[in-house]
């Protein structure tokens, strides 16, 4: 049985509470990608019977989305990390509101549900905190893939008689959730489907792996090009989780920006080119092993020294849109001025004024804001407000590197992405507590 969700009202009461200026100490084990452990749930329900995930993070989103799909008929069993879902019968093929509107990538059931059974209504997701999010792509190419997608009363209705047609589908974007939407549909799809300017996230692979062991015919992974050849049925999965690059990141920021020194372990740093390299740019050591990085300042060095470095968000294998509030923290604490440009979502800079109560000093100009950094003395605790889930992230960086306390409200956000953050950051050393009002 799952434990029931707080509600979110009752949620928005909860606050975080950091004593900042202690350096994080020590290693920290990372869990399964919330980002790909979402599509590979979704994808349980292409073909029926008993499937098996490992390593799935159990987080505010995964609960979400196993309302959703219990709304289906699918049930589930968590044992530790394992998560056993069994999709054998699925009765419905409508997403509630309720449940859309506080997690959109519930949009990732639309492709294996009318693979499946030719059907699916799904409640529009809105706009969030970080911009405007359509899911035009989405739409386009199961509409290139034969099927009639209606939209009426806030809600998304696709259908197709019989199955879907194989076909050539060129994203102008490379969406990431668009690919696995559309990858999983393909997969029950008769003939071929080619998807061009496709994304290449480390989380699609995981994805690609999964569909393959259930018995799905499809070359290019990791590329922008994936073919699939379209198969009768699939048969049911056991599939591993990858790591959580985006929390593997989030702590290798945090460590530094509390002048400390550390480990993530459990992770793989061949999914973090980008946010590597920008470390080293600024100064910090970094030892990339097996399934570890290590993170540290030379000899004599600390925060202070941090070198300035701009960045500019790309679809992967560039720097992650999920990293930047998070990497804006640790420029606050350097000396001089860093660049940073947000290509991906229009509204990503909602950090930016609740950093600013913290003192740092940044000017948003266009989809660029300039970071004065003003060393770790310059950050200082405050009330703030998480607004999404990364952002939130970014304040809890700037709490721990602050001096005097910070409170974080919202911390729901927090909730929907990192996993056992509070005992995490305990075990690293910090002074983390949350509060219930
Ligand atoms: N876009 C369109 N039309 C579409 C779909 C996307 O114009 O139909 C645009 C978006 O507006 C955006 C760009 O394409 O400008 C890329 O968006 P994408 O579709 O790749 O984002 P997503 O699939 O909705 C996933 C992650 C996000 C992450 C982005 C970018 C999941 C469940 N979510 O979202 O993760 O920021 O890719 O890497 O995989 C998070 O974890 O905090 C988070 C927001």
């Amino acid at each position: 049985m799952l434990p029931v969700l707080a509600d979110t009202r009752e949620a928005e009461m909860d606050k975080l509470f950091i004593e900042g200026g202690r350096p994080l100490r020590g290693s920290v084990r990372i869990s399964g990608a919330k980002n790909a452990a979402l599509p590979l749930m979704t994808a349980t329900l292409l073909a029926p019977g008993k499937h098996v995930l490992r390593n799935v993070p159990d987080l505010r989103d995964t609960r979400t989305l196993l309302k959703v799909m219990e709304e289906f008929g699918v049930t589930s069993e968590w044992e530790d990390d394992v998560l056993y879902i069994d999709s054998t019968e699925l009765k419905h093929f409508e997403a509630s509101y309720d449940l859309v509107r506080t997690m959109r990538a519930s949009v990732l059931v639309l492709g294996p549900l009318v693979a499946r059974l030719g059907r699916a209504r799904v409640s529009r997701p809105g706009g969030c905190a970080i911009g405007d999010r359509p899911i035009n792509l989405h739409l386009m190419g199961l509409e290139q893939l034969g099927a009639t997608c209606l939209q009426e009363n806030g809600y998304v209705d696709v259908k197709v008689d019989g199955r879907l047609r194989g076909n050539v589908i060129h994203f102008d974007i490379p969406s990431v959730t668009g690919t696995e939407n559309l990858l999983m549909a393909a997969t029950l799809a008769a003939g071929t489907t080619i998807l061009k300017n496709a994304a290449r996230e480390p989380e699609i692979g995981n994805l690609v792996d999964m569909l393959v062991g259930m018995g799905a015919q499809i070359e290019g992974r990791d590329t922008d090009e994936l073919i699939v050849h379209g198969v009768e049925q699939l048969s049911p999965a056991d599939c591993v989780i990858i790591p959580d690059r985006i929390e593997a990141g989030t702590y290798l920021i945090a460590i530094a920006a509390t002048g400390g020194q550390g480990r993530v372990t459990h992770c793989k740093p061949e999914h973090l080119p980008a946010l590597l390299n920008k470390l080293r740019a600024a100064g910090l050591i970094i030892e990339e092993g097996e399934d570890s990085i290590a993170i540290s300042f030379s000899e004599g060095k600390g925060v202070a020294d941090l070198e300035c470095v701009d960045i500019k968000t790309m679809p992967y294998p560039g720097y992650a849109t999920d990293l930047q509030a998070q990497f804006m923290t640790l420029m606050s604490l350097a000396s001089g001025s860093s660049v940073i440009n947000e290509t991906i979502f229009e509204n990503r800079f909602m950090h930016v004024a609740e950093l600013e109560r913290m003192n740092a000093n940044i000017k948003i100009k266009g989809s660029s804001a300039v970071v004065t950094g003003k060393g770790r003395d310059g950050l200082v605790g405050a009330p703030v407000m998480a607004t999404d889930l990364r952002a939130s992230s970014s304040l809890v960086i700037a709490g721990l590197a602050a001096s005097g306390i910070t409170e974080i409200r919202r911390i729901y956000h927090l909730e929907r992405g990192y996993e056992k953050l509070i005992d995490k950051l305990t075990g690293l050393g910090a002074k983390v507590w949350k509060e219930s009002y």
